[in-house]
């Protein structure tokens, strides 16, 4: 397994419609396997294909890592088939590292997705998963979570933004897997 870079705001790939998956080969088990390894190195509960730079339509979640216990799930082809309620909170993305932002979703939704196998299953999410799979399925058709924020929240994520980015002039952020996974963060990125 390898960590991949991760790209930032202002790559197009961003931006971009991922392609759904036509089988789950060994070449798509690779990529799982390399974005749930970039996640964790990265200390972040979920990525999606796209910001690794890739448009398959995958990506992969774990909200219930603690210490050094993993639960990881990987999602193919997902798509959300039930929305209810709504539900406020603060998100921020491995995409748009140090912005964060209040985003107003449904508080519980059933996504379909195919597993690693290529088996199709579904998942009833609510609370911060709920929060993390619409994130991530987003990122999917190119959507990021600044786009939900009011014009004037937009404005100042975007100021913070442009001064973050000074760090990363290729837009691609290389992760430096984290030594001791023990570590405890507040402001968890998606
Ligand atoms: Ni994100």
């Amino acid at each position: 397994m390898s960590v991949l870079g991760i790209h930032l705001l202002g790559s197009p790939v961003l931006r971009q419609e991922t392609r759904p998956v036509a089988a789950v080969t060994d070449d798509v088990r690779r990529l799982m396997d390399d974005m749930l390894e970039t996640m964790y190195a990265a200390r972040g509960i979920g990525l999606a294909a796209p910001q690794v730079g890739r448009l398959e339509r995958v990506t992969v979640v774990d909200v219930d890592r603690d210490g050094t216990r993993q639960r990881p799930i990987v999602l193919v082809n997902p798509e959300i088939i039930l929305r209810d309620g709504s539900s406020k909170g603060e998100e921020g993305c491995l995409s748009i590292p140090e912005v964060f932002g209040e985003v107003e979703r449904p508080a519980h939704v059933v996504v379909r997705a195919l597993d690693r196998d290529g088996r199709p299953f579904e998942l009833d999410a609510t609370d911060l998963l709920a929060r993390c799979l619409q994130h991530e399925i987003d990122h999917l058709h190119g959507k990021l979570f600044i786009d939900y924020l009011s014009l004037l929240k937009r404005r100042s994520a975007l100021t913070k933004w442009e001064e973050e980015k000074a760090k990363y002039p290729s837009l691609v952020r290389t992760v430096v897997p984290a030594a001791v996974v023990a570590d405890h963060h507040d402001d968890e990125e998606l």
